[in-house]
């Protein structure tokens, strides 16, 4: 029997392309230029399995004509860039990888949090351009994670693991919002105190870190008056999803001084950023790196690889999204 046509739009790390090359007929992305959307719609017309990343978008129109595939295997937790309502009209099943990048972005979280507060990106900066001075009592002077409030919107799994590093590391007390309870096997041991609306937390937090899925009624979440709530000294930490923060609020509030910092790995239109933070020194923009381990990059493969298995074997995939 033929093996399944599978195309990759990415490149992947190597032991998952050898993986998948040694089990399906695979087109892979060797010099790992980005698709368009027409592309991949093509695409859809062409293989058994599609393997997209957060950097591809899969609007509607591309699950309107003619399609063979029927799985596509998301190299990434958050799917957002695909239109799931059309892509589940077509019949196709999605699965992504939950669980495996919690640690690593959680990791990020606190990495963020740190450069933020401790200016370690405008340190490095004033080094790099050979303007460092030397040491004096006042250079530089930052603010203590420990002991300060954070905040969380989103109690999922990346939540809580960073609530876990900030409660271990920097005793931070902890105040958050989720719209239900979570569960309370995964909130064993944490000490945290859930509030009624994202406003609240804003409020109370020198730090909010997001952790929210992006598009639907996520976007636009952090705007202009929730800024304003958290702070002339509070800092925003954003490795969710770009699209949850109000990019254009984000910048006039930091302009005006109504917040202290902020730290993004993610943005509404990467890989584009807006060109008011680049200049600034109360922002740190790293480029979407939240997963960007070898060993969550590997087993971030090996479940899409594991999914695309159970599918053309005729099992239940592990991790259908929805
Ligand atoms: C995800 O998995 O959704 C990340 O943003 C990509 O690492």
């Amino acid at each position: 029997m033929a093996k399944p046509k599978v195309l990759v739009t990415r490149t992947w790390p190597e032991a998952v392309e050898a993986r998948l090359s040694r089990d399906y007929d695979v087109t892979l992305n060797a010099d790992d230029t980005p698709m368009s959307a027409d592309e991949i719609g093509a695409a859809l017309g062409e293989y058994d399995a599609v393997c997209p990343t957060v950097s591809d978008k899969l609007p509607a129109r591309c699950f309107e004509d003619g399609l063979r595939a029927k799985i596509l295997g998301n190299f990434g937790v958050g799917v957002n860039h695909i239109d799931l309502e059309a892509a589940r009209g077509a019949g196709l099943t999605v699965t992504n990888t939950p669980g495996v990048l919690t640690d690593c972005t959680a990791d990020l979280a606190l990495t963020l949090m740190l450069m933020l507060a401790r200016r370690a990106g405008e340190g490095e900066r004033e080094l790099r351009a050979g303007n460092w001075t030397g040491w004096r009592p006042t250079h530089m002077i930052g603010r203590k994670l420990s002991g300060r409030v954070l905040g969380i919107v989103g109690m999922g799994r990346i939540g809580i693991a960073t609530v876990r590093r900030a409660q271990a590391g920097f005793g931070m007390k902890v105040v958050y919002y989720n719209r239900s309870e979570p569960g309370a096997d995964a909130m064993a041991g944490l000490d945290a105190q859930r509030l009624e609306t994202v406003e609240a937390v804003m409020e109370a937090a020198d730090v909010v870190s997001l952790h929210i899925p992006g598009g639907g009624a996520n976007r636009h979440m952090i705007g202009a008056d929730q800024l304003k709530l958290l702070g002339p000294d509070g800092l925003l930490v954003n490795t969710a999803r770009g699209d949850v923060v109000d990019e254009a609020a984000l910048v006039a509030a930091l302009e005006a001084g109504e917040i202290g910092g902020a730290g993004l790995d993610v943005y509404e239109a990467e890989p584009q950023v807006p060109k008011a933070l680049m200049t600034r020194q109360d922002v740190v923009l790293l480029p979407h790196l939240g997963s960007a381990t070898r060993e969550t990059r590997e087993a971030m493969g090996h479940m899409v690889a594991d999914n695309l298995d159970a599918f053309f074997a005729g099992r239940d995939v592990p991790n259908p999204v929805g």
